[in-house]
């Protein structure tokens, strides 16, 4: 993901953020211009990057439980007025400084999305957090998963190494993958703050790793027949987000 340098003005006033009260100053003294924001853009970005941890109902494939639903989070306050400006200065400031109510282990990593990637973010955030409806037209199409195009072939052991993405998105670092009939182990490093697992199912089968932190390895092994299966993470919503790929088995 592409990021540019993260913009200090922004950083020095979010503290500001966190009181609603005040957000509306904020983005007059200039924290964004939402007619520059690419609303497709940071929609697919949050479904990438938020949608693990994060459920909003425009976002389609955003469906991750850890964090609170951000409809939930907004609509009081949008039905009492709080407008599209102001909850994406509220969402930028908690990208670049994420809220520490939470245990340490449960938090919202800082900077995920950056310079003009988080305004994106955030701006699409605060168009569709608690508005009633669909997205429409161009936006509509925006937010499918990503999968990877890689293809990873199992070693002579039978056993595949298929890593989770590095930057917490719902994404494995390959989508495809190879393997003879017995017994096939899949092996997964997690270098993401973002919690996953590897599991298989098909054909009857649903075996599941366990799921780990930073620095953790998953590890799942079936018996497969000939066929075709499907690995992926069991963590609630994961899977919608496109942490999912084909394992053929010959
Ligand atoms: C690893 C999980 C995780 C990821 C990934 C994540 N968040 Fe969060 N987010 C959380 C948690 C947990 C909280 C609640 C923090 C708290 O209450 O202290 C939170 C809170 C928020 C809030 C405040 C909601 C409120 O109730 O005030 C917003 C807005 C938000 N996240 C937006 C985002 C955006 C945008 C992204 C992607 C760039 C993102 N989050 C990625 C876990 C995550």
């Amino acid at each position: 993901m592409q990021t540019t340098p993260s913009n200090t003005k922004l950083s020095t006033t979010k503290t500001l953020l966190v009181t609603a009260g005040l957000a509306v100053a904020i983005f007059a003294a200039g924290c964004g211009n939402d007619d520059e924001a690419d609303l497709a853009n940071g929609k697919q970005l949050f479904v990438e990057k938020c949608g693990a941890c994060h459920t909003m109902a425009r976002a389609e494939a955003a469906k991750g439980v850890a964090g609170p639903n951000l409809d939930d989070a907004f609509i009081q306050a949008r039905n009492d007025g709080m407008d599209d400006a102001t909850i994406k200065s509220v969402t930028l400031g908690q990208i670049k400084h994420p809220s520490q109510r939470v245990p340490a282990a449960a938090r919202m990593p800082a900077d995920i999305v950056t310079g003009m990637d988080a305004r994106d973010v955030a701006a699409y955030v605060g168009y569709a957090a608690g508005r009633e409806g669909k997205d429409e037209g161009d936006l509509a199409k925006a937010g499918q998963p990503a999968v990877s195009d890689k293809t990873v072939k199992a070693d002579s052991s039978n056993t595949l190494q298929i890593d989770a993405d590095p930057t917490g998105a719902t994404l494995y670092q390959a989508g495809k993958a190879t393997a003879a009939a017995g017994l096939v182990n899949l092996i997964m490093d997690n270098p993401s703050s973002v919690p996953h697992n590897i599991a298989v199912k098909g054909a009857g089968v649903d075996e599941k790793g366990d799921v780990v932190g930073k620095g953790g390895t998953s590890k799942v092994s079936a018996k497969l027949k000939a066929g075709e299966y499907t690995f992926y993470c069991t963590v609630p919503g994961h899977e919608a987000g496109g942490m999912k790929g084909t394992l053929k088995v010959s």
